[in-house]
């Protein structure tokens, strides 16, 4: 994917007049606009359709940005961020004095993350500020994998959308809560498991929304990653059976990794990659897929919970998150 430059120059003019720019990451396309202009900030919540109780995490070249936008850069922080930096981990700290309220919904921290993604570090670099970056799909849609699926969800006059191909790692990163130093929670899951920060910063890591006190991350409450099609999620092969032959109308089924089932039609099959992390970068442009055939149930057979390592765990544990949360109950 080649990123011509006069398409940059005009990222970077449309964003320095606040307006907005989908930008390709490792997760995710996110729409960036800066982040420490409030009313550019206004116009991301409008666009999205987002509760202002839902704050934005601010995108940023490196650590050194990152310090521009916190009011505290412990130990942790910096271990965090020379180990996984750029990459799908999202710090939150205390938030800096110049950081507008919306951004953080009014709360006491900010979440900060540097992606690892050329055209997005280029993109910071030529803006020279950071920016807020949250999914660039509609309020509780499916998040973005391709470029075309932002355009789909935005008007070319509103947001440009500069193409980097299809997302690495199709999940949104992992949240951290670093508000205190000494008791680090995940706020939201990502390929980027407990272990693997607990390895790194020599202490326990809590997981899951409200921990010990914590606030959970406000993003993961109620339903999110819907297609209009409802989601059913199914346990055992004969679960599944029994859903295809009760359902009045035609259904689009995501396989168990890497294992074909008998379809047969009206119904229809997405075979699903066995490995974990190629399951996790297909699995948003799937369900689109499934939702574009208009069915009467997206019926998915629930990966396992857990793989042989635990960078598999993790990611499995974050695919079982966002397809929990994709569900009809
Ligand atoms: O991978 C990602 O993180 C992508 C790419 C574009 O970077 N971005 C993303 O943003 O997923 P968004 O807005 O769709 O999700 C951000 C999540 C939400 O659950 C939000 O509530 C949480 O992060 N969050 C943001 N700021 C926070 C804060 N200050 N405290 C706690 N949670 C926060
Ligand atoms: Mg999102």
């Amino acid at each position: 994917m080649n990123h011509p430059q006069p398409e940059l120059d005009d990222a970077v003019r449309r964003l320095r007049s606040g307006r907005l720019v989908a930008f390709p990451t490792e997760t995710v396309y996110g729409l960036g606009a800066l982040a420490l202009n409030g009313e550019a900030v206004a116009r991301v919540f409008a666009a999205k359709g987002r509760p202002a109780s839902n704050p934005l995490i601010v995108h940023v070249l490196d650590e050194a940005m990152a310090r521009r936008v916190t009011g505290a850069w412990p130990m942790a922080a910096r271990r965090l961020a020379s180990a996984f930096w750029p990459g799908p981990l999202t710090l939150v700290l205390p938030a800096g004095a110049g950081v507008p309220s919306a951004v953080t919904a009014g709360g006491p921290g900010v979440a900060v993350r540097s992606p690892d993604h050329p055209l997005a570090l280029a993109l910071f670099r030529a803006v020279g500020e950071p920016l807020v970056g949250p999914s660039a799909n509609r309020s509780g849609a499916v998040s973005p994998t391709l470029a075309s699926h932002v355009r789909e969800a935005f008007d070319p006059g509103e947001v440009l959308v500069l193409d980097g191909g299809a997302c690495r790692v199709g999940l949104e990163s992992t949240v951290l809560s670093l508000m205190d130093p000494a008791r680090p929670v995940i706020l939201r899951p990502g390929m980027i498991g407990a272990a693997a920060i607990a390895e790194v910063l020599g202490i326990a890591v809590g997981e899951g929304e409200g921990t010990d006190g914590h606030a959970g991350s406000p993003g993961r409450l109620g339903p999110h990653y819907r297609p209009s099609a409802p989601v059913h999620l199914v346990e055992t092969l004969s679960a599944l059976d029994e859903a295809m032959v009760s359902s009045t109308g035609a259904c689009v089924v995501l396989t168990p990794p890497g294992l074909p089932v008998a379809v047969e039609p009206p119904h229809e099959a997405i075979v699903m990659p066995s490995d974990a992390s190629a399951y996790a970068a297909r699995l948003y442009a799937a369900l689109r897929e499934a939702d574009a055939a208009q069915p009467t149930w997206i019926l998915v057979c629930r990966p396992p919970a857990s793989g042989q390592r635990p960078e598999e765990t993790a990611i499995w544990q974050a695919v079982h998150e966002r397809l929990t949360r994709a569900s009809t109950p």
